[in-house]
């Protein structure tokens, strides 16, 4: 077991690379099964998350060459002959669903192993399975697994009843070779959708209005291979945003632009933190002291509930009280107890969670739960007075490339180390 120790009272200064969006490489890679010839992607993260997904697309057949550094990879998946995702894989990482819809589309069954519940939330799949359903799939469930299958996908008109991701996308790659045409409504409009619909139509698909709550997608009757590069990763620009606001700092954030942080970017600035944009990317720097502001989370192109955890730790010891409500998952604010460990003064009531400014954060030994949370445990440890130490930090390595190199190279005396027992 590993564990990052991070010795704060450092501002950030310097430059930083952002590298490939996990959210957009993990449903771009399941669609990958979709084209009859192989596919090429560009700027992948290298992350646990991508691991897992790998090994499940060999599982179920699929060739992988992995190119230079990693980032690049070929895939190759055709003519598959086992359709499952196991349990083993589907707990650690329950995007592994997103495999569902090519199979269904492609080979018309598909046997997952259901997720179970996760650390920030219930996270039921439902949607998705309703979605499949209207487009004429059987869904059992039997031995924790959902078996879906269809003879041929027809089109169909969908309404999420909850904007989802993951379903949108799901349901999106599904459409991509079903009879007729689909309409999804009230559909995510994540960048990361986008960024699907684009390697979905250089594949042949016929994917319109993605980005806007109504997508019309035109089934085909075959997919091709194509080219493309993985957009980089918002979560990790915002990341680096915040840890630059919370430190005092000046960051260059060099391959990042403001298009999808807009929500973020108004906030930050009524904290006091000033942004630019230029040809080198996004600069940021923190104020001396950061002014207390509430956030409400929403999806896309609202506050990303991806962005809570990290805003709680700036506003741990902001001037004054902000109040933070959590609309997307009803469970996410399991690092408000550790940030209490280390002198926050957090009072968590249903959705909303109180957070009076301190004036200092003490380093103390903490526990990441989860992905987003970790983060948020980082980036306190950068203003805490003395040592911080973060366990648990498999999480961080689902979703961050090389976080403590990253911080290091803006000065951050931050090291990973092997937890004794
Ligand atoms: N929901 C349902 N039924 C469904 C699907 C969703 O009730 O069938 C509910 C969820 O329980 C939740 C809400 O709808 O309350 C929204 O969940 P969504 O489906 O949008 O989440 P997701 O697709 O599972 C993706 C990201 C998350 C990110 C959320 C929200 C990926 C792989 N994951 O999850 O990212 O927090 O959207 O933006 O894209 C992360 O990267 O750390 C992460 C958790």
């Amino acid at each position: 077991m590993q564990k990052i120790v991070i010795e704060g009272g450092r501002p950030l200064k310097g430059e930083v690379e952002i590298s490939g969006s996990k959210n957009s490489a993990l449903p771009i890679l399941f669609a990958s099964l979709l084209g009859n010839t192989s596919v090429s992607l560009k700027n992948i993260p290298h992350l646990r998350d991508i691991d897992t997904t790998l090994r499940l697309l060999e599982k179920l057949g699929a060739k992988i060459k992995k190119g230079f550094r990693f980032s690049s990879l070929e895939v190759s998946a055709n003519g598959l002959r086992h359709l499952e995702a196991p349990y083993d894989l589907v707990r650690t990482m329950r995007a592994s669903v997103l495999v569902m819809g090519p199979l269904l589309a492609k080979y018309e069954r598909a046997r997952v192993s259901l997720p179970g519940g996760c650390a920030i939330g219930a996270r039921p799949i439902n949607l998705h399975l309703k979605a499949f359903e209207q487009m004429g799939a059987k869904i059992s469930i039997e031995g924790g697994y959902v078996e879906a299958k269809a003879k041929h996908l027809q089109g169909a008109r969908i309404n999420f009843e909850t904007v989802t991701v993951t379903g949108t996308e799901n349901v999106m790659m599904a459409a991509t070779l079903a009879k007729g045409e689909t309409v999804l409504e009230n559909a995510a409009r994540e960048p990361e959708v986008i960024d699907l619909a684009n390697f979905l139509n250089k594949m042949g698909a016929k994917v319109y209005g993605a980005g806007t709550d109504t997508i019309i997608i035109d089934g085909v009757d075959e997919l091709k291979g194509a080219e493309h590069t993985v957009i980089p990763d918002r979560i990790e620009m915002g990341t680096f945003m915040m840890a630059a606001a919370l430190t005092g700092g000046s960051v260059l954030i060099k391959n990042a632009d403001l298009t999808f942080l807009e929500a973020l970017r108004v906030k930050l600035e009524e904290t006091g933190a000033k942004i630019s944009q230029n040809t080198q990317g996004l600069r940021i720097e923190g104020p001396k002291t950061l002014k207390a502001i509430d956030i409400i989370t929403a999806p896309f192109p609202g506050f990303a509930t991806d962005f809570q955890a990290q805003f709680m730790a700036m506003m741990a010891v902001a001037h004054g009280t902000s109040v933070i409500t959590e609309t997307i998952f009803e469970n996410r604010f399991m690092h408000a107890q550790e940030l209490v460990r280390m002198g926050a003064d957090i009072k968590i009531e249903g959705k909303t969670a109180v957070v009076k400014g301190v004036k200092k954060l003490s380093g103390a030994p903490v526990m990441a739960s989860d992905l987003r949370a970790s983060a948020a445990l980082i980036l306190a440890g950068l203003v805490a007075e003395g040592l911080t130490e973060v366990h648990r930090i498999y999480h961080i390595d689902r979703g961050y490339e090389n976080i403590e190199k990253k911080f290091r190279k803006l000065g951050a005396r931050i090291k990973r180390a092997k937890v004794k027992y």
